[in-house]
């Protein structure tokens, strides 16, 4: 009977230390579509504040971009300025008189979502305090101030394992109780599209983006990347995307100075990698066009589609690139990308076009008697269908983006 007993704890020890070692992971649904939200450090670096954020909260609603789907509001770098005696992550007092919790609230209570930054090192990427050491003791702080999304960076890690300190802070996050959306900013350097789906829901996928369509901004020791680079960088990587875990090419440099075709391209194709749409510009003061590029909802749809396909790039003809996302109910969006700095005309012809996609297994194929309704998500309108050929004349760093639908027949309404 002793030995029965024993037994059956060791049973129990045994199974426990199992479960908890292989359960602890994300908390999963909370980014089945792309997240949408804005960050404060693209334009603002560490020039934040409680009013800062506040004011954009404000924005984000009176703007039309919660309408749009936008949800968090989230501080980058510069927040935290010290831990108390301790541990415990204290907020810049002079920046956030207020308190951390009473910011939550203020965002909650615009029916937005609230995020927050740190980084898995001892120091943040601006040399503030990072969560190394600290995991468990952040997590519950964020639990309790009410944070929704968690942007965890990789600056100051020496010898720390990225699957390793990822896991543990991802962990940290499920313990605490609160459910977080993470996104993993470790850069792409140690390949996180292959661990990162039970870690968190979206990875970066490359070093920062430079505020530039098409360029890149070396600093000697590190490069930062325009637009068009960090699209190519995204090579090889699709099929590692999905509904709940997102390839993140980076936050929208949209509204901060680029031309508006090249705004209107940008965003575009962070649709159609069906990447995270988090705005990076200052919402109080955005001109007409940049609102009318970040509130495009047909475009955002491409990106919110369910089935979380992300796009691939089909075919290259004179700096015009074709690419093509496959969406639910058998619809496909495709853009084309005039990368080229003079207009270029192209022709399709749909009696030729005939696609398969080996990741989704989808069929794209105008070639037989079916016709499809086609439909310019920048003139929101239907332009014609397949029956005939396509001719248009695309801007320099601009994109025509098409969906194409079957047309509905008297008989299938
Ligand atoms: C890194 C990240 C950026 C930003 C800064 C903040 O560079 O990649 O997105 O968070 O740190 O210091």
């Amino acid at each position: 009977i002793r030995m029965k007993k024993l037994n059956s704890i060791l049973v129990i020890i045994i199974s426990t230390l199992i479960v908890s070692s292989v359960s602890a992971q994300k908390f999963e649904g909370l980014a089945k579509t792309p997240p949408m939200g804005w960050n404060s450090w693209n334009k603002f670096g560490c020039n934040v504040s409680e009013k800062l954020i506040m004011e954009t909260a404000d924005a984000m609603v009176a703007s039309g971009m919660k309408d749009a789907g936008y949800q968090y509001v989230v501080i980058d770098d510069c927040w935290q300025i010290a831990r108390d005696s301790l541990g415990f992550i204290v907020a810049d007092p002079q920046r956030f008189p207020s308190g951390i919790k009473a910011l939550a609230d203020y965002i909650h209570s615009k029916g937005l979502k609230f995020g927050i930054y740190s980084c898995a090192g001892d120091r943040t990427c601006a040399g503030r305090p990072g969560s190394r050491g600290h995991e468990y003791q952040d997590a519950l702080m964020y639990a309790k101030w009410g944070v929704d999304y968690l942007k965890y960076d990789w600056c100051s890690t020496e010898n720390l394992n990225a699957f390793g300190a990822y896991t543990t802070m991802s962990r940290a996050i499920r313990e605490a109780g609160r459910p977080i959306v993470f996104s993993i900013c470790e850069w792409g350097s140690n390949q996180p599209w292959l661990w990162g789906k039970e870690v968190g829901h979206l990875w970066r996928t490359t070093g920062d983006i430079y505020n530039c369509f098409d360029c890149i901004q070396d600093y000697g020791s590190w490069k930062s990347w325009g637009a068009m680079q960090i699209l190519d960088l995204q090579e090889g990587l699709r099929q590692y995307a999905g509904p709940d875990h997102w390839n993140d090419p980076d936050m929208l440099e949209v509204g901060n100075g680029m031309s508006n075709n090249e705004e209107r391209a940008h965003f575009s194709m962070w649709a159609m990698l069906a990447a995270p749409l988090i705005a990076g510009n200052d919402l109080r003061n955005m001109d007409p066009q940049t609102l009318n590029v970040l509130t495009n909802k047909e475009v955002i749809a491409i990106n919110q589609d369910s089935l979380g396909i992300q796009g691939f790039r089909y075919a290259i003809n004179d700096s015009v690139e074709t690419w093509m996302k496959p969406l639910v109910n058998n619809e496909w969006a495709i853009f084309y990308l005039n990368r080229s700095k003079s207009p270029k005309n192209i022709t399709v012809d749909w009696k030729n076009f005939s696609v398969k996609d080996d990741l989704s297994g989808k069929t794209f194929d105008t070639t037989g008697r079916n016709v499809f309704v086609i439909r310019d998500l920048w003139l929101k309108k239907e332009i014609g269908d397949t029956k005939k050929n396509l001719s248009a004349t695309i801007p320099p760093h601009d994109i025509l983006c098409l969906q194409i639908k079957q047309k509905q027949t008297k008989s299938s309404k």
